[in-house]
């Protein structure tokens, strides 16, 4: 885009680069060249150098949405004000009373994803996670066939993919690269392209033909975190809004929506537990590793958990599903190994208990994300976090606020910059 201020224009690839300095913008389109002077530009088609007239826009985010509201860092800022951005994301779009969800930008092509054979996610990073996360809810919860793909190698394997299918892309900045590439042959090929961004008007959300916006509001920190929980949100919102066309009955509706609304507060009673979460912290910010585990839904959370750890600590870290530890993980396990647990009381629980006594039986250092009033696991980790319980589908959006958490305390102890870690990038336009 280029940002047009006065006496002073600007090349950026998010609008929160520059909002600073100016609101209005343009947006550059595939085979378009700019020439940008201090007080002038020119536009043009690359192909035969004929000028092009843009419209300008004008951003509607405010600077304060933007900047660090009292904190030290814009990621601990994003953490901390979830309950704020989980109930943008959701606000207008349940409806309490048929329990049933309205999502305005799906609502032209729900006839058609109503009879989809297949649905693929396709992401980046973080957002590959959420889709993740997306293909245990609408398996399990609609019974389509779901697949999730990285964009970077979606785009280069001739997937087969056309007609009959939907595919989501989901991205926090909707202008990674490899996602956007993929879009382009996804609709190439002629299937249904939906985008999941949270950047209103950027290039996946352009190019995609229908889509449901996050709400997240603007992101800073390099590693995602607000945007990860509202895209669950939105994931869920839609599993819910076909479910209920697809057999799910209205007292179901009502349930899941219900306890959807109390999302928000979960999340800040979660976030109360920070000086907890800050002193496990100071426990660990010397290890050299960690292993994170969940299963069923909570697995992508640990590879998320284990991602945020990396990202911004430069710890190596890895993220596994529980059960399949004893297939590798667990030879790495010793008394200087932490292993963090997602292990709420859910289906898997008892599996998951006697996954943390294998660990505990070989001296590791446990670490348990639990349910409010689960005993039995203080008995046996020697870390506990406690968290409200919900249903499982919206789990994943409560157990990785503390993971989140954890990972931070670890960087800033070791003094990093939590917001721009090294070598990464909050948009990645490059291949
Ligand atoms: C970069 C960011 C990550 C993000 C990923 C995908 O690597 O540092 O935080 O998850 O890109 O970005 P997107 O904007 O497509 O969600």
């Amino acid at each position: 885009m280029i940002g047009i201020g006065v006496g002073e224009n600007f090349v950026a690839s998010d609008v929160t680069a520059i909002l600073q300095h100016t609101k209005q913008v343009i947006y550059m389109e595939d085979g378009e060249i700019a020439e940008v002077f201090k007080d002038h530009y020119l536009t043009k088609m690359i192909a035969n150098e004929e000028e092009v007239n843009k419209v300008v826009h004008q951003i509607e985010m405010t600077l304060d949405e933007i900047d660090k509201g009292g904190y030290p860092t814009f990621m601990l800022k994003e953490i901390m004000e979830q309950p704020e951005s989980l109930k943008n994301s959701i606000r207008g779009r349940l409806l309490m009373d048929t329990g049933d969800v309205k999502l305005g930008g799906l609502e032209n092509v729900l006839d058609h994803l109503l009879y989809v054979k297949r649905i693929m996610i396709i992401a980046c990073g973080t957002s590959w996670h959420s889709a993740l996360v997306g293909k245990y809810m609408f398996e399990t919860l609609l019974r389509i066939p779901t697949e999730v793909e990285y964009a970077s190698e979606f785009r280069y394997r001739n997937p087969i993919v056309g007609p009959g299918d939907a595919v989501f892309f989901i991205s926090q900045s909707g202008e990674t690269a490899d996602t956007l590439a993929a879009l382009k042959e996804a609709k190439r090929r002629g299937a249904l392209c939906l985008g999941i961004c949270n950047v209103v008007g950027s290039s996946i959300a352009r190019e995609s033909q229908s889509g449901v916006y996050v709400h997240a509001g603007p992101e800073i920190g390099v590693a995602s975190t607000k945007a990860f929980t509202s895209q669950l949100v939105v994931l869920a919102l839609i599993t819910i809004l076909l479910g209920r066309r697809k057999g799910m009955s209205e007292a179901e509706g009502i349930e899941l929506v219900s306890e959807f609304k109390k999302i928000p507060d979960y999340a800040r009673e979660i976030l109360k537990q920070n000086s907890l979460i800050e002193e496990i912290a100071e426990q660990f910010k010397n290890a050299t590793n960690f292993l994170y585990l969940g299963r069923g839904y909570n697995f992508p959370v640990a590879l998320e958990g284990a991602l945020k750890l990396k990202e911004i600590s430069y710890i190596h870290a890895e993220g596994y599903p529980a059960a399949e530890m004893k297939h590798g993980p667990i030879a790495l396990v010793d008394e200087n190994m932490p292993v963090v647990f997602i292990a709420p009381k859910d289906a898997t629980y008892d599996k998951i208990v006697s996954n943390i006594e294998e660990i505990k039986a070989r001296k590791g250092k446990v670490i348990a994300i639990a349910t409010t009033n689960d005993d039995q696991i203080d008995n046996l980790a020697d870390y506990s976090i406690k968290i409200p319980t919900t249903r499982s589908i919206l789990m994943p959006i409560l157990t990785v606020i503390p993971l989140q958490l954890l990972a931070y305390h670890i960087a800033m102890k070791k003094g990093l910059n939590v917001d721009q870690p090294r070598n990464l990038a909050k948009s990645v336009t490059v291949e």
